[in-house]
This record gives structure tokens, C-alpha cells and sequence, in this order.
């Protein structure tokens, strides 16, 4: 197949929309057809139990990483949706964090499973959800990555703390980068996140979107992620938030809208990929 497209979803603040995005892209890219894995690399495994595991694998991340990036299928369980797999969070406290900074090759050490010949025969995508903190983890995601999203909430300390905490930790790792080009972090977009119809939300927003306009080291994305509830509904059905929230709808932008407008905005040509063509495909 080539090598996958790795996708993350990064944040230093908590709470912010990382895994709710991490689980609807994931479903989305394999309801286009695409093979995709996702990977929760957050200690605290909430991608893990977000769908409905078919088949649990003995292991996951903690072998993944303390094999060295050495993936094999004994760290991938099967989910119960079509064309998607999950390596499971398994570690309990901070053992990951602190073996991996013991390691001179930590930063390297997902990008190297990424790069195995398993996961580019196997998958088109690779979906990685992290923890809302700095950490050896979240940093081996980063660089792993070719795309990282971070999810800004449109108020004033999380846009700030998206300039002195998700943005600084990227520009340290980058500083390693430009001695190993291999260290270098995917490009990142900032995602405005849980708008609501508030004009204190509104001014931030703009803000974040001329604060950073020129800026080379990030893109503000247009598309804007409502705050919704079906968002939530949809993580206690363990289903993708565009499945219970699509067109027909009284509502102006559904989770379905705003989902797609995404995916497009960050792989244009997935445009043609409707996701109705692949299930009407599959019936034939
Ligand atoms: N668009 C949305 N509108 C309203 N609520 C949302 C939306 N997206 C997610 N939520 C809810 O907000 C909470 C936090 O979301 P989520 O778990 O995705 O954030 P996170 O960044 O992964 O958090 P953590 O740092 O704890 O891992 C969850 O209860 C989730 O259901
Ligand atoms: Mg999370």
C-alpha cells in the first residue's frame, strides 16, 4: 500500500476535543473505504473504549513502544466497524513516559512502528490520539506524524495556552530536527473548537485567526467545530458523532457537515470519496 497518511491529534491543555476528533476522523477515513488504525497513545485510554473492540489483542501501545516501534499484530485488537483497528492504551501510570526517556531513539520510536513493513502493507491511515500534557509520548506522536490537528476551544486560556504550551513543545522538538530531518513534526493546524453562539467566543476566534495569520509554523483551519451535544451523545453510543447527527436536520450544520468539510479541508482529494458511494459499493 505505501506508506500510511499519520494523522494525530495533539494538545497540551486537557479537555479539548482531541479524542472526540481523533474517534470521528478515524470512522470517517474508513467509511471512505480507507484501511485505517487508530492509536491511543494517552495513558489514559479514552480512544480505547470509544468503539466497540471485536477482537482484543494480547498487547498494545506498551509493547509497540518498548519493542522499539517494532509493530507487530499481536499489538493490533479489531474493532466491530469495518476497516478499522485499534493499538489499545495498556499502561497504567507513567511507566511508558519514563522508560521512553531513558531511550536516546525515543523520539523516533513511532514513526519507526509507522514505517514497519506490517503497517504499510496493512493500513492507508493511522489515526493517533494523545494526552493533554507535555510528555515523551506526546512527542513521539508529534514526529511520528505528517498531519497534527490541535483543537483550540475559543476561549482566552486555552488560545494562549496553545501558544506557550502545544506550540512551544512543537518548536523544541523541531530545534532536534534541523541536526536529524527524520525528527522533524508533521505540519500543524489549529482547529477551533466547540464554538458556541456567544460573541465572547466569536472575538477569540477572530483573534486566534489574526494572531496566527502569516504565521509559518501553523494553519488556522476554516473549519470550525460547533459545540454540540451530539458530539457527546455520540461517545456514549460508541458511535461516530456524524451517524446520529446528519442531514435531514433542523439544524444549520450538522456533526456530518462539519466532519466531511474537515477530512476535505485536510486532504482535498478525498473529495470524491462519499462515503454513501463505499456502503452502496459494498452492498452490490
Ligand atoms: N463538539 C463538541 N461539543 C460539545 N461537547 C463535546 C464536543 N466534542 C467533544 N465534546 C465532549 O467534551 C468532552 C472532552 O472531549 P474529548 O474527550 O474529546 O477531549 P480530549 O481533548 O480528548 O480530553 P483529554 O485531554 O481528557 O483526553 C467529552 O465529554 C466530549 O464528549
Ligand atoms: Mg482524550
Amino acid at each position: 500500500m505505501g506508506q500510511p497518511i499519520v494523522f494525530a491529534v495533539v494538545s497540551t491543555k486537557g479537555g479539548v476535543g482531541k479524542t472526540t476528533t481523533a474517534a470521528n476522523t478515524g470512522a470517517m477515513f474508513a467509511d471512505f473505504g480507507m484501511k485505517v488504525l487508530l492509536v491511543d497513545a494517552d495513558i489514559q485510554p479514552a480512544l480505547s473504549k470509544y468503539f466497540k473492540i471485536a477482537e482484543r489483542a494480547p498487547e498494545g501501545l506498551t509493547a509497540v513502544i518498548m519493542r522499539g516501534g517494532n509493530i507487530q499484530p499481536d499489538c493490533i485488537s479489531r474493532l466491530e466497524r469495518p476497516n478499522m483497528d485499534i493499538v489499545v492504551s495498556d499502561t497504567v501510570d507513567d511507566t511508558l513516559q519514563a522508560w521512553l526517556a531513558t531511550r536516546e531513539d525515543r523520539q523516533f520510536i513511532l514513526k519507526r512502528a509507522m514505517r514497519s513493513p506490517y503497517v504499510r502493507e496493512t493500513y492507508d491511515v493511522v489515526v493517533i490520539d494523545t494526552q493533554g500534557a507535555v510528555g515523551q509520548l506526546q512527542a513521539t506522536a508529534a514526529t511520528a506524524a505528517d498531519i497534527l490537528v490541535s483543537p483550540i476551544n475559543p476561549t482566552i486560556l486555552s488560545a494562549r495556552e496553545f501558544a506557550s504550551g502545544t506550540m512551544a513543545m512543537l518548536e523544541r522538538l523541531n530545534r532536534m530536527a534541523d541536526f536529524n530531518a527524520d525528527l522533524r513534526t508533521g505540519d500543524l493546524y489549529a482547529l477551533i473548537y466547540g464554538m458556541d453562539r456567544t460573541n465572547d467566543s466569536k472575538n477569540i476566534a477572530d483573534r486566534i485567526r489574526s494572531d496566527f495569520r502569516g504565521n509559518h509554523k501553523v494553519r488556522v483551519l476554516e473549519t470550525v467545530v460547533p459545540s454540540a451535544v451530539s458530539y457527546r451523545m455520540a461517545a456514549t453510543m460508541q458511535l461516530p458523532a456524524y451517524e446520529i447527527d446528519r442531514p435531514p436536520s433542523d439544524k444549520e450544520v450538522t456533526a456530518y457537515d462539519t466532519l466531511h468539510e474537515l477530512i476535505w479541508e485536510l486532504f482535498p482529494n478525498l473529495k470524491d470519496a462519499h462515503f454513501e458511494d463505499v456502503s452502496v459499493s459494498s452492498e452490490e
